[in-house]
């Protein structure tokens, strides 16, 4: 079953709706760079108002270009392991905090040389850790609880449930403890959980507060704590109020340094996948129309999650006159976006816009079938449209071998 997804209203869809799409290159992801400036004000004034600090968490949203606009309001990145920190290190330069489900020794070692923050998944890979770095006046080594408090709906997203192998719950960590000489958990600086996915402020109170109550013996010892992703802060319903509240009572219960680390929320709304119709096939079963891109290659969270997500000027099926199925360019049979209705036929060549791509796209795109990759462009009203990448069959044939 597909979640359809709220539409986009207001000005953000006018300005979306306004951008040049004839003179795009299609297939291309174009991310509008003064929304995305925009949805950054909202998160600093978070900061502003708290003092909290917010990373922006380069799993979701990793398009460089756009790293310079974002480096003026947030506070750094945080990493999902080496590569993404090696990118955070070259492109944003600002706090750089990285948390990996497992790291080698040799990414501990070459990470420690400039990384502000490390995040362990395990007491052993913080074992790992602190003789790695032992000496070094950086960096601040944390580890990842998990607070035991599911708020997702969505399964796949769950990192509470039973059997989640992410983060440490309270009576691993006690009988683990035992293991280790009294003390050790004096090498850590802080502690990270991320149980959130697209959420409002009342699940991470709720979420927090099962923290507190579970962890407080070493939140006390903590300089920091970071409450992941998942907040849904740039969404026109979140409600900021209550977030700076849970973060005002530990920062000034605890005279800890909150982070955030969102992702989606950085750059929700803010892109467009410009697609073009190949093909319409007037079947049995209904009206068909082709792609120029793919569900599982290009936007495969609609597939994993699954989610329906938004065309411009289209509505649920059989809303407007005309109802096809739009499917992807792959052999995999369920490579299908969904049924979508239109005002008039759709033809060959017409061009279609999928809404609210930016974020786990581009970092997910594969090129599974030879199928190419769209092109990246920024758009914004001072500067126009502008291409920053377009791929070629080297892109292709450069990952294999
Ligand atoms: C550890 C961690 N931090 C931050 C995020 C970003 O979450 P979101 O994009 O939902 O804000 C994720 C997402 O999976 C995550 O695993």
């Amino acid at each position: 079953m597909q979640n359809p997804i709220p539409k986009i209203t207001g000005s953000t869809l006018k300005r979306l709706k306004a951008l040049p799409y004839s003179s795009a290159p299609n297939p291309a992801f174009i991310i509008d760079t003064d929304l995305l400036e925009e949805n950054a004000q909202i998160l600093q004034s978070i900061k502003k108002r708290t003092g909290a600090k917010i990373l922006l968490a380069q799993k979701a949203f990793s398009c460089f270009s756009t790293y310079p606009i974002l480096k003026k309001y947030l506070d750094g990145t945080s990493s999902s392991g080496y590569n993404e920190a090696y990118l955070a290190n070259e492109y944003f330069s600002k706090e750089n905090h990285v948390y990996a489900t497992a790291y080698t020794k040799k990414e501990i070692k070459d990470l420690a040389i400039f990384a502000d923050t490390l995040i362990f998944n395990s007491i052993q890979q913080l074992a790992m850790g602190i003789e790695i770095t032992k000496g070094l006046s950086a960096p601040d080594l944390g580890l990842r609880i998990n607070p035991e408090f599911s708020t997702s709906s969505v399964q796949l997203y769950d990192t509470c449930s039973p059997n989640s192998r992410l983060g440490v719950i309270r009576l691993d960590l006690d009988n683990q403890l035992k293991n280790y000489p009294l003390g050790f958990l004096g090498s850590l600086s802080g502690l990270h959980f991320h149980t959130l996915f697209e959420e409002n402020s009342d699940a991470l109170e709720a979420t927090a507060h099962a923290f507190e109550n579970n962890f407080k013996d070493i939140i006390q010892q903590c300089k920091w704590l970071n409450f992941g992703g998942g907040h849904h802060i740039t969404k026109p319903d979140y409600d900021i109020d209550r977030l700076c509240k849970t973060i005002d009572y530990f920062q000034n219960k605890y005279s800890v340094q909150v982070y955030l680390e969102p992702g989606e929320a950085v750059a929700l709304n803010t892109g467009v996948l410009n697609t073009k119709v190949l093909d319409v096939i007037n079947s049995y079963s209904g009206l068909h129309a082709i792609l120029n891109i793919s569900a599982t290659c290009h936007m495969p969270d609609i597939l994993e999650m699954p989610y329906r997500p938004n065309i411009l000027n289209a509505g649920l099926p059989k809303e407007k006159k005309y109802t096809y199925q739009l499917g992807g360019l792959s052999c995999l049979a369920g490579d299908v976006i969904g049924k979508y209705s239109f005002d008039t036929p759709i033809k060959v060549d017409d061009s279609l816009q999928f809404i609210d791509m930016s974020q786990y796209t581009m970092v997910k795109t594969t090129t599974f079938n030879g199928i190419p990759l769209p092109a990246i462009c920024l758009h914004s009203e001072s500067k126009g449209l502008k291409t920053i990448r377009t791929f070629d069959y080297s892109d292709y044939r450069n990952r294999l071998s």
